[in-house]
């Protein structure tokens, strides 16, 4: 598809990978685009339009697809780390709040924005996804549970929505150098580097951002049996 010309929505772009989205479709062209935010004033960027959209509040999701009715791209880039959850012990609350940002919080801005992709030809939906939509991480098994839901979503949208024209596009990365992984420490690609991955994805129609080697190797290894066969030189 065509960015230049395009009119975009992208959630969480106040900062990080969200941010550098909203950078590099103005760099292609981009007619216009809407940031969707939790906090108006925290967009610094002048040349986005900052929008109010929490992704937990369905209600402002609608809001935004009402106010934001020439949008051809919609980035679902919004996401937490649903920290404080770990598997043995200790509330659930970050797993939960993980769930309803990143998995229930696409599906609300989906929803409210599929009409709007329609009535202007189709155009594209980007889910911001993950290395961890296909493996579980014991360090983080709410986040990585969250993203596993969203790649299932993802999916959904785009068989649901290839009859009306939507390029549904999955994006998947290993360690971002964001705030969000700030607490790890290995290594890391940069924000703009996943935008600009993706920029090409939506150029020629693709459907499916391996952002970087772990993430490629990860996904063809799921092609792989989980025990090792018997007499294979791995049970030596
Ligand atoms: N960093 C990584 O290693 C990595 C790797 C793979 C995938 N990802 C995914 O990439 C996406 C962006 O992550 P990031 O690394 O850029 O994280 P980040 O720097 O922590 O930014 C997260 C963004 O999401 C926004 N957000 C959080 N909750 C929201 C809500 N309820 N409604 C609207 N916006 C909300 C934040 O807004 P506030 O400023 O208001 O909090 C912020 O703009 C996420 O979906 C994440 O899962 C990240």
């Amino acid at each position: 598809m065509d960015i230049k010309g395009s009119v975009a929505l992208v959630t969480g772009a106040n900062r990080g990978i969200g941010r550098a989205f909203a950078r590099a479709l103005i760099e292609h062209g981009a007619s216009k685009v809407y940031a969707g935010v939790r906090d108006p004033a925290a967009v610094a960027d002048r040349d986005v339009t900052a929008l109010r959209l929490d992704v937990t509040k369905p209600e402002e999701a609608l809001e935004a697809a009402t106010v934001a009715d020439d949008v051809t791209i919609v980035i679902n880039n919004a996401g937490i780390g649903g920290t404080g959850t770990s598997l043995w012990e200790g509330p659930f609350d970050g797993a939960r709040q993980a769930m309803e940002v990143n998995y229930f919080g696409t599906w609300a801005v989906s929803r409210a924005f599929a009409p709007v992709l329609a009535h202007n030809g189709g155009g594209a939906l980007v889910n911001m996804l993950s290395l961890a939509s296909w493996v579980g991480r014991p360090r983080f098994p709410g986040y990585a549970a969250a993203k596993a839901a969203q790649w299932s979503l993802t999916d959904a949208l785009r068989q649901a929505l290839r009859e009306q024209g939507t390029l549904v596009v999955g994006v998947h990365a290993g360690f971002v150098d964001t705030d969000l992984s700030a607490w790890v420490d290995a290594p890391k690609i940069s924000a703009a580097d996943v935008a600009e991955q993706t920029m090409q994805a939506l150029a020629h129609d693709r459907s499916e951002v391996l952002v970087d080697e772990e993430t490629r190797q990860t996904k063809a290894a799921l092609s792989q049996p989980l025990d090792p066969e018997p007499g294979s030189s791995s049970t030596a």
